[in-house]
């Protein structure tokens, strides 16, 4: 299959933050910025290999700043890393504010994995990626340690057979073992 660049899966979504979407304190309610994100990240995936995906797990999120009512939320999402039939998919969330100042800040970012699927849900092989940009190839270096990780998180994997883990669970074999 021909490799695909990460500019390929680009996926920009901008929503408004209504009243309906927001907690006692008037920001954000969380679990609707995972949902935007959840769906922002699907596209993307989709995008890369063109067919059906579904999440298999949310890798990492971090909610760095509130995120007020009638804020204007942008989400870019760019798969980072394909493996067989999963894919990483890195979700950058910005936040405008409406005084007319046009002031941009990051506010949060998520890291995704789906799974192509065929019509009976069973995975299926995606095109390789190749990164471009400083980023990207440094999203790209991080993400089998990611999914090795998410892997022994969901009881897949043992750390024992994790490569790129072995430094952070077996300190003192990591210099010794491939
Ligand atoms: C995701 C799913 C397709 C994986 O199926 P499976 O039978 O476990 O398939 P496999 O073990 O062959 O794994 C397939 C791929 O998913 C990856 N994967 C599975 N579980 C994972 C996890 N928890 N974290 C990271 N990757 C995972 C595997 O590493 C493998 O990747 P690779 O082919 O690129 O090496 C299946 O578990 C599923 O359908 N889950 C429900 C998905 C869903 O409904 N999502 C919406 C939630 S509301």
């Amino acid at each position: 299959m021909k490799a695909r660049t990460p500019s390929e899966s680009l996926t920009i979504m901008t929503e408004i933050v209504l009243p309906n979407d927001t907690n006692n304190l008037k920001n954000l309610f969380g679990g609707q910025l995972l949902s935007w994100m959840d769906r922002c990240a699907a596209i993307s995936a989709h995008r890369h290999c063109r067919r059906i995906v579904v999440t298999a797990t949310v890798n990492h999120v971090s909610f760095k700043h509130p995120v007020p009512q009638g804020s204007i939320v942008t989400l870019e999402a760019k798969v980072s890393r394909a493996f067989s039939s999963s894919m990483e998919v890195c979700v950058d969330v910005f936040i405008e504010d409406n005084t007319g100042q046009g002031h941009r800040i990051q506010a949060n970012e998520a890291i995704y994995t789906f799974v192509a699927v065929d019509q009976l849900g069973g995975p299926i092989q995606v095109p390789p990626i190749r990164p471009e940009t400083e980023l990207e190839q440094k999203r790209y270096d991080g993400a089998l340690r990611r999914k090795q990780l998410a892997l022994i998180l969901s009881g897949k994997m043992k750390p024992e057979e994790a490569s790129e883990l072995k430094a952070l669970f077996f300190p003192e074999n990591a210099d010794k073992t491939s």
